[in-house]
């Protein structure tokens, strides 16, 4: 409470400080080359011994207005399958623009939505890179290759080749402002300040985005190390240790699935198998990936997804093929297993935005708006007792067993009571259709309301003035 009376500026330069504390200086993204006065031991302080970036290393890679370039050449190039669109602007002004890869791109659907996320660090600039041949392969396999079709009609793809054009300009971490953009998300510890109005812009175009976008998960790249890293990033009282999250199985079996795809990233000798806890690795706070678990319901991993920070251009394909299999079989087991399906109202037919949670498992996972759809991740080839709720309802649960496959499982559920009914509901359930629909209804009764009344006004003269002509004639009596 108290804390929140503290000036935010304050307490923006207290996490400041705090983040340059030498424990916690090291940070999520890998870390320096090798430093050859510790005898090749890696130097995880990024904040000394940076390399200096030359002209010459930064030969071959896409400027930003080249990147932009590429943005809109795919977008011309493959425009039936994708669409172009930014979800905001970088301190200096460029915009963040998102190619969003479907069969559908411009429609809604039901089914799971993807992010990827590159070059979060300005000096990492490799996931800009790779993640515009990931859009260039997809596009150039759809109907060809079976992983490229599959992924291109079953899912909604959205890539961010990158989140910190500025820093990678300035070829520092940082954004224009010198903040680390992966520890500038509100923090589940150290929520110093949670107001989105006191994040950097890069920071608040990610949160603003996952509100239009139901994210199934995500995935942003870095470079520094070659491993696969999944929440929890942080504990509560900073130490090193290992730290899962609710999902923590979910989340090995995630970042197994990258790892066990990658070219050599599984036979690490730093990470067994190729994965890690952030945590267990090193604690970092305001990181995204533990802000999207938590408030995005988005299951999101922290890729490292090459050695060296600045490899030179003429390595960007190897590094490419090296990751290929990697994000085309994570894309892929969205579709190919876990659980889905649509929740709906037993009393109107309507689906319903509620959430599933498993029991056992301590998170949710929302259904969307528009259709009630849902995607559960999980670990394949156990059993699972799945519930459904939303407010309003009674909660549904259901005992499935899921093998390799994906399983497909809708919900029903009947409302609670009679105060559900009415307006209410229908606004909570939050489909523009459906409001239409309801909305063309209302003006539909009012219409035929009025044409009644003006028939009954219409007959009511008539009749009146009959009865008086009756009453006055007098040629005839009254009927009574
Ligand atoms: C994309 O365009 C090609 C050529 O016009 C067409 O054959 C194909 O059906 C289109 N694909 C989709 C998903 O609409
Ligand atoms: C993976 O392969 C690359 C390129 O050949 C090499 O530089 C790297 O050391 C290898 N890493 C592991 C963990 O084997
Ligand atoms: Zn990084």
């Amino acid at each position: 409470m108290a804390i929140s009376r503290i000036h935010p500026l304050f307490l923006l330069l207290l996490l400041r400080a705090f983040a340059l504390l030498p424990t916690q200086a090291a940070a999520r993204g890998g870390h320096d080359l090798p430093d050859d006065g510790d005898h090749g031991s890696i130097s995880r302080n990024l904040l000394q011994d940076k390399p200096h970036i030359t002209e010459e290393m930064a030969r071959g890679y896409m400027s930003n207005a080249e990147l932009e370039i590429a943005v809109h050449a795919f977008g011309s190039r493959c425009s039936n399958i994708s669409r172009i669109y930014s979800i905001g602007k970088s301190v200096n002004d460029f915009p963040l623009w998102v190619i969003e890869i479907s069969d559908k791109p411009r429609q809604r659907e039901a089914e799971p939505a993807f992010k990827f996320i590159g070059n979060v660090h300005g000096d990492e600039p490799v996931g800009r890179e790779v993640l515009m041949h990931l859009a260039n392969w997809l596009c150039d396999n759809y109907r060809k290759d079976p992983l490229a079709t599959l992924i291109v009609e079953n899912m909604h793809l959205h890539i961010l080749p990158t989140m910190n054009p500025d820093g990678f300009t300035l070829k520092w971490r940082g954004n224009a402002n010198n903040i680390d953009l992966n520890r500038d998300f509100p923090d589940q510890f150290f929520s110093v300040n949670n107001d989105i109005n006191y994040r950097q812009p890069e920071t608040r175009a990610i949160m603003n985005w996952i509100k239009q976008e139901h994210f199934t998960a995500s995935a942003s790249l870095h470079g520094g190390a070659l491993v696969a890293n999944y929440p929890w990033d942080g504990t509560k009282d900073t130490g090193k240790r290992y730290y899962g999250c609710p999902d923590d199985k979910t989340f090995q079996h995630m970042a197994s699935v990258y790892s066990q795809s990658h070219y050599n990233m599984s036979l690490s000798k730093e990470f067994e198998g190729g994965i890690t806890n952030g945590a267990f690795w090193y604690p970092i706070y305001g990181g995204m990936q533990d802000w999207n678990y938590i408030h995005g319901g988005c299951f999101e991993l922290t890729l490292e997804i090459s050695d060296t920070k600045w490899p030179k251009a003429a390595e960007l394909p190897v590094i490419w093929e090296h990751n290929r299999m990697s994000m085309l079989n994570l894309l892929a087991s969205l579709i190919k297993s876990g659980v889905h399906g649509r929740i709906f109202a037993a009393d109107t037919g309507r689906p319903i935005p509620g959430s599933v949670t498993i029991k056992g498992i301590d998170s949710k996972v929302r259904a969307s708006r528009t259709f009630g759809d849902y995607h559960r991740i999980i670990v394949p080839g156990e059993k699972y007792d799945v519930m459904a709720s939303m407010e309003g309802f009674r909660p549904k649960s259901t005992r499935i067993v899921l093998e390799q496959g994906a399983v497909n499982l809708d919900f029903i559920l009947d409302p609670d009571g009679a105060d559900v009914l009415g307006n209410d509901y229908g606004c909570r359930c939050g489909n523009d259709m459906m409001f239409h629909v309801q909305e063309a209804h209302i003006w539909l009764y009012l219409l035929i309301l009025c044409v009644l009344l003006t028939l009954y006004l219409v007959f009511k003269r008539k009749t009146a003035s009959r009865l008086l002509a009756y009453r006055y004639s007098p040629r005839r009596p009254v009927a009574v």
